[in-house]
């Protein structure tokens, strides 16, 4: 996965729960707990997952808590800042959502063997909408906090709930 996954959990967990936190994460992870990731490089899934691990460990936290704290982390403050561009194109939490499938394939298309998320949209009705998650990696739990967070970040109040292990149904306020 992108570098930049992995320099945002650093940034979460240094910046909210202290630089000594993210280095016993690092080191229970079987990293330098001075390791550096660059937001470019490819990291192997398998160590992203090992380094969310072990965050949840050393914060004491379920899962679903560390996806939460993720999604919004990213969302709202990581992201803003390297990816400004696509937010100002999206006035509301409904357009942005709507335009993840397309984000997800353009930040990735230059990385060699990157297989990004992709979306499907589907509506029950003008105000409920069923977001269908395709990937290999089933990081459902993580889908969820990133739409929580999209609705923070625009200050809407989305109803967000887990729909299976490859879906999201979000009721839109408006
Ligand atoms: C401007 C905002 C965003 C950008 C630029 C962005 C970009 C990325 C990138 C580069 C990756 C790593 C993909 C890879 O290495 O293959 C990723 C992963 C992911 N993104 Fe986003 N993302 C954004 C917001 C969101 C939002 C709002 C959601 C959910 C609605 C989301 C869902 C996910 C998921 C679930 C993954 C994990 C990878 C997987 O499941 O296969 N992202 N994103």
């Amino acid at each position: 996965m992108k570098g930049a996954i992995v320099d945002c959990l650093q940034a979460l967990v240094s910046n909210k729960f202290g630089k000594d936190k993210w280095g016993k994460a690092l080191e229970m992870g079987g990293y330098d707990p001075k390791k550096m990731f660059l937001v470019t490089e490819d990291v192997e899934d398998a160590k992203v997952l090992r380094l969310v691990d072990s965050v949840c460990k050393v914060l004491n936290i379920s899962l679903t808590q560390a996806a939460d704290a993720f999604g919004e982390y990213w969302v709202c403050e990581y992201a803003p800042k390297i990816y400004k561009a696509y937010y100002q194109a999206a006035p509301s939490a409904k357009d942005f959502l709507l335009k993840m499938d397309e984000v997800h394939r353009l930040t990735t298309i230059n990385i060699p063997n990157a297989q990004p998320p992709r979306f499907k949209y589907e509506w029950l009705d003008n105000r409920t909408m069923v977001m269908k998650y395709e990937s290999k990696r089933g990081l459902i739990d993580f889908l969820v906090g990133l739409v929580k967070g999209v609705g923070k970040h625009y200050k809407e109040n989305l109803l967000v709930s887990k729909v299976g292990n490859a879906s999201v149904k979000v009721v839109f306020a408006k």
